[in-house]
C-alpha cells in the first residue's frame, strides 16, 4: 500500500475531493497546505473551489432531474462569504438568508434579489423593510407577529410572496441544538394554525402566501426523517410551493458515514411524489452538506505537554470552531507535512481559549505532534467561519479558495485595528480620559 493510499484510505471520505498526499505533504487544489500557511498564516480556512462547485452542481442537477419544477437554495448561514455567495449563484443556486447581515453579503456578491429567500424566527422591522425595499423574492414567515409586522410594512404598491413555516412534529434524531422540527420547536407554527392562516390571507391585497416551509434540523444522517417531514405537509395540499428545508448531515471523521446527495434526493423526492401536488414547485435548502467537506482548517501547534493526559494546544480553538462545544461534532486531524506517518499517538487537541471545554478533538490520533507542526482539521467548511468570534481577543482567520494550483483570498484575516475600531470614542465620551469629557 502506498503512503498516499493509507491516509486517503483512512480519511479520504472526509477530505476535499482534490486532496492528495505527495512526499508526506497534504495538498489541496494542487497546493501544499504548508505553503498556504506560509503565505496566509494560521488559523486558516481553506476551501477546495472545484469540490465546492461540484457539490453545488450535484444538488442543482439532482433536483432538476428528479423534479424539474424545483430550485435549490444555498443555506448561506453555513458559510456566509461573499466568494461563496457568488459561486453558489454562478452554479445556479438561489440563496437562503436568515438576517440582514447575510442579505447585505449576498447583495455585495451580486446575487439577484429575485433569487433571495429570507428566513428567521425574529426578523425585525428594519430587516423586513430592507428585504422588501431591495425586492427579495420570498419571505419565510415564522410567526403571527411577523405577519402583523408585514401587514404594516408591505406598501400598497407591493405584493410580497410568502411561505409559512410549519412545525411538522418530527424528531430529526440529531444533537438537541440542531433539532428544530419537534412539536415544541420554537421555529414555525403548528400545521392546523398554518392551515387557518392560509385561508385567512387568501384574498389579501399585499401578502401573497404561495406555500409552506419545513426544516427539521441539521446534521441528519437518516433519510427517513426527511420523508416523515414531507408526509407531515400532506394535509396542507393545493399550494404552489413546498420548501422542504435543508439538514442533510455529513461524515466528520474516519468512522462516520453519511447519505450521498443522490440517496438524500431519492428519499425526499419519493416522499414528495407520494404526498405533495405533482404541479407544485419544490425547494430545498442545503447548507452544511453543500460546503462542509470542501473546507479544512489549518492550525499551528503552539504547545505540547504531558499532565494527566498528553495535550497539544494550537493557535485557534472555540473562537473559530464553535461547532465543537455547541453541537458536539467530532473531527479528525492530520499533520500537514507528516501525512504519511502513522497516527500512533493519542492526544487531547485543545484550543487557546480559556475554557476546559475548548477541546477541539478528544483523543485525536496523530503522529506524535511537535511544536510548529501544522494540524489540519477536515470538514470545517460549514458553520466554522460563520461562528467565529473574538473570545480572548481572537482575530477571525483568513479564508482562501484553492483551485488548480492557485490560491485566492476570500476573506482577509481580522486585524487588531478591526478590533479596536469598535471601541473608538463614540458619542463624544472617551473612557480613557473621563476628566476631559466628564461634562458631556
Ligand atoms: C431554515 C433553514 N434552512 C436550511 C438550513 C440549513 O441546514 P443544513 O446546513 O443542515 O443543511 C437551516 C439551518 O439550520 C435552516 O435553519
Amino acid at each position: 500500500m502506498t503512503t498516499r493510499r493509507s491516509l486517503m484510505n483512512r480519511l479520504g471520505h472526509v477530505l476535499p475531493a482534490t486532496a492528495e498526499v505527495t512526499n508526506g505533504k497534504l495538498r489541496i487544489g494542487g497546493i501544499a497546505v504548508s505553503e498556504l500557511v506560509a503565505e496566509y498564516g494560521t488559523p486558516l480556512h481553506i476551501y477546495d473551489e472545484e469540490a465546492l462547485r461540484a457539490q453545488m452542481r450535484s444538488y442543482v442537477d439532482g433536483m432538476r432531474q428528479r423534479w424539474p419544477n424545483s430550485d435549490v437554495l444555498f443555506a448561506s448561514k453555513a458559510a456566509p462569504l461573499v466568494a461563496i455567495y457568488a459561486i453558489a449563484a454562478a452554479e445556479g443556486m438561489a440563496i437562503d438568508i436568515a438576517g440582514s447581515g447575510e442579505l447585505e453579503l449576498a447583495l455585495a456578491a451580486g446575487v439577484d434579489p429575485e433569487r433571495i429567500y429570507f428566513h428567521g424566527n425574529a426578523k425585525t422591522d428594519y430587516e423586513l423593510a430592507r428585504a422588501i425595499e431591495v425586492g427579495v423574492h420570498m419571505i419565510v414567515v415564522d410567526s403571527e407577529d411577523e405577519l402583523d409586522r408585514l401587514e404594516r410594512l408591505v406598501p400598497a404598491t407591493h405584493k410580497q410572496r410568502l411561505l409559512l413555516r410549519v412545525i411538522p412534529g418530527v424528531d430529526a434524531q440529531t444533537h438537541a441544538s440542531m433539532n428544530t422540527g419537534g412539536s415544541d420547536s420554537t421555529f414555525g407554527l403548528p400545521p392546523a394554525r398554518v392551515h387557518e392562516l392560509i385561508e385567512d390571507l387568501r384574498d389579501h391585497d399585499r401578502l401573497d402566501v404561495v406555500g409552506v416551509h419545513v426544516h427539521i434540523g441539521s446534521q441528519i444522517l437518516n433519510t427517513g426523517q426527511f420523508a416523515e417531514a414531507v408526509a407531515a405537509l400532506a394535509p396542507i395540499g393545493g399550494l404552489k410551493v413546498y420548501d422542504l428545508g435543508g439538514g442533510l448531515g455529513v461524515a466528520y471523521h474516519e468512522h462516520e458515514i453519511a447519505p450521498s446527495v443522490d440517496e438524500y434526493l431519492d428519499a425526499l423526492i419519493a416522499a414528495a411524489r407520494k404526498h405533495l401536488p405533482a404541479d407544485a414547485q419544490l425547494l430545498i435548502e442545503p447548507g452544511r452538506s453543500t460546503v462542509a467537506r470542501a473546507g479544512v482548517t489549518a492550525y499551528r501547534v503552539v504547545v505540547v505537554k504531558q499532565t494527566g493526559k498528553r495535550f497539544v494546544a494550537v493557535d485557534g480553538g472555540m473562537a473559530d470552531q464553535l461547532e465543537v462545544p455547541l453541537t458536539g461534532v467530532r473531527f479528525d486531524a492530520i499533520l500537514a507535512d507528516r501525512a504519511d506517518e502513522a497516527p500512533d499517538t493519542e492526544v487531547q487537541l485543545v484550543g487557546r481559549q480559556c475554557e476546559s471545554g475548548d477541546l477541539l478533538i478528544d483523543d485525536a490520533r496523530l503522529p506524535s505532534p511537535r511544536v510548529d507542526d501544522i494540524v489540519v482539521m477536515p470538514v470545517t467548511g460549514a458553520y466554522s467561519y460563520t461562528m467565529t468570534n473574538n473570545y480572548n481577543g481572537a482575530l477571525r482567520p483568513a479564508v482562501v479558495m484553492v483551485s488548480n494550483g492557485k490560491a485566492r483570498l476570500a476573506a482577509r484575516r481580522e486585524e487588531v485595528a478591526d478590533l479596536l475600531r469598535l471601541h473608538e470614542p463614540a458619542g463624544g465620551y472617551d473612557w480613557r480620559n473621563p476628566q476631559l469629557t466628564a461634562s458631556k
